[in-house]
């Protein structure tokens, strides 16, 4: 479907954000004509900024990230749509003036009057942003165009900053014209958790406790924190992860099934169940988790420095680059069946996967049977680094004597489908523009996940340094991590 006409306005068009991903996104919507016809993309500065200035920085940006092989008719109409637009919340007055040059420039191009706000800024920017558009008038709908205002993650801080930007937002626009962005929903593998749920008819009989043993969530990152210290040092991996990211996994995973494919019923469904997640004290938050922090290692060919050494990093800081949590599912589906989440930086892998583990059979036939590695009956939705499912199981192996192995079978997007590659923005945005916000978190369900993790903000932040692990950089994480399954009698799924 293409996009009816619209004004594509991003605020932080000079940022990263918009070089890497948005504009890379853009450029693949624009060369599948996906793009509508009477399209402007409108770039805002705070400072004064020349559009052909403006333009060649996204080129360049572009030939970097670009996830294909440019075209340079295809770019060119693109950044041709391109216009720098000064405005800066701390002075009013440029808001006003940013409406005048957009009216202009919407009557120029005939977009029709649509409007798309999207805001890549640092997260403390998204309430004042919102303030001064909606005070200038630039968020009144008039004459049936539409208004859409799209917001980055990280969604508050902890349960009442959540709230407090959740009021703060929806009373200058809609619910169903605010786009909660979680990139992690434009992944091909993590939309098919729907499709392989819901579109086949012998996973959801067993899809409950009688049948499931506990799942698995991994996300566990090679790359240590970088450059973007000062942003980490204050948010940490659970802040960073858990409520966004990992939440969304787990919603898919255990939702309901929605009676109808659309955004209500698959955001309510999705809502329902992270509101069904336990919610923990602050002592059986510290005994459910384990928090850790990477000292320098070694991972492949390069040397990993101590977190605490990172640029914008405090030398004492106690922000966990680590997190494992223990959780448990209130409902008649799940009661009994942990979920255990992990995610973490500077490991040894980099692996994205969501692993159900299946109970064992009742074993006693094959009780004298020689065993070579029995399966431990995982179903791994896997998002990175391999997009694909595969299910581990036992089989006989062949010879006159019976023995049994443990095998996989294993499907791979890449192996079925030629599909040109792509950021995961694409979706994303194509969405924003045709007004589908299914994708798009919504209030309840950022709030829902923010009241499940709050207890273990309030207890690490109450322990301090007591309770932090050091982990080394290349390892699979902390030692307790392990003992969080092991208690339990379980293991995580080793990094492959
Ligand atoms: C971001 C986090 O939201 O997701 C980063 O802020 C993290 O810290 C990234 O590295 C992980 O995304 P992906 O798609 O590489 O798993």
């Amino acid at each position: 479907q293409v996009p009816d006409g619209c004004a594509f306005v991003i605020f932080g068009v000079t940022g990263d954000l918009t070089h890497r991903l948005v504009i890379p996104a853009l450029y693949n919507l624009a060369e599948a004509g996906l793009l509508p016809e009477k399209f402007c993309v409108v770039g805002v500065t705070r400072k004064e900024m020349a559009s052909d200035d403006l333009r060649e920085s996204l080129l360049q940006g572009l030939r970097k990230y670009a996830t294909r092989p440019v075209d340079d008719k295809v770019a060119d109409q693109l950044l041709y749509c391109v216009t720098a637009i000064s405005a800066d919340p701390s002075e009013p007055d440029s808001f006003d003036r940013l409406r005048e040059r957009l009216e202009k420039l919407e009557a120029n191009r005939n977009t029709g009057g649509n409007r798309l706000f999207y805001l890549a800024t640092p997260p403390d920017a998204f309430a004042p942003i919102a303030t001064e558009l909606g005070r200038a008038g630039l968020l009144e709908e008039t004459s049936g165009a539409w208004r859409r205002l799209v917001v980055e993650k990280p969604f508050g801080t902890d349960l009442a900053s959540a709230k407090a930007l959740n009021d703060h937002l929806l009373g200058i626009i809609s619910e169903h014209e605010l786009y909660r962005i979680d990139h992690y929903l434009g992944k091909e593998t993590v939309q098919n958790i729907l499709v392989l749920r819901f579109s086949n008819g012998m996973f959801e009989p067993i899809w409950n406790r009688e049948h499931i043993d506990h799942i698995q969530i991994t996300v566990e990152e090679k790359l240590g924190v970088g450059h973007r210290g000062s942003f980490y040092d204050k948010t940490g991996a659970l802040r960073d992860m858990v409520p966004n990211h990992l939440f969304q996994l787990l919603s898919l995973v255990a939702m309901e099934p929605p009676a109808h494919f659309n955004a209500h019923a698959v955001r309510s469904a999705k809502a329902d169940v992270l509101a069904a997640i336990q919610i923990q004290s602050e002592d059986e938050a510290l005994r459910n988790s384990v928090r850790g922090q990477y000292t320098s290692g070694r991972i492949g060919d390069s040397e990993i420095p101590d977190y605490r050494s990172a640029k914008d990093v405090e030398p004492d800081s106690t922000t966990e680059t680590f997190a494992a949590l223990k959780l448990s599912i209130d409902n008649w589906r799940w009661a009994g069946v942990p979920f255990y989440l992990r995610t973490g930086k500077a490991l040894s892998g980099k692996r994205t996967e969501v692993a159900i583990k299946f109970k064992q059979a009742p074993f006693s036939m094959f009780r004298c049977t020689p065993v070579r590695e029995l399966s431990q009956n995982y179903l791994v939705i896997g998002i990175e680094p391999v997009e694909g499912i595969s299910l581990q199981f036992n089989t006989k192996v062949p010879g006159p004597v019976i023995a049994i192995d443990g095998v996989e079978m294993t499907f791979k997007y890449k192996d079925y489908f030629k599909v040109a590659p792509s950021n995961g923005y694409e979706t994303l945005l194509h969405d924003c523009m045709i007004g589908d916000n299914i994708l798009f978190q919504r209030a309840d369900g950022v709030e829902a996940g923010w009241r499940v993790v709050q207890p273990f903000l309030d207890a690490w932040k109450k322990a301090g340094a007591h309770g932090l692990q050091i982990y080394r950089a290349g390892s699979e994480g902390p030692e307790d991590a392990d003992e969080l399954l092991t208690r339990d009698g379980r293991d995580w799924r080793k990094l492959g």
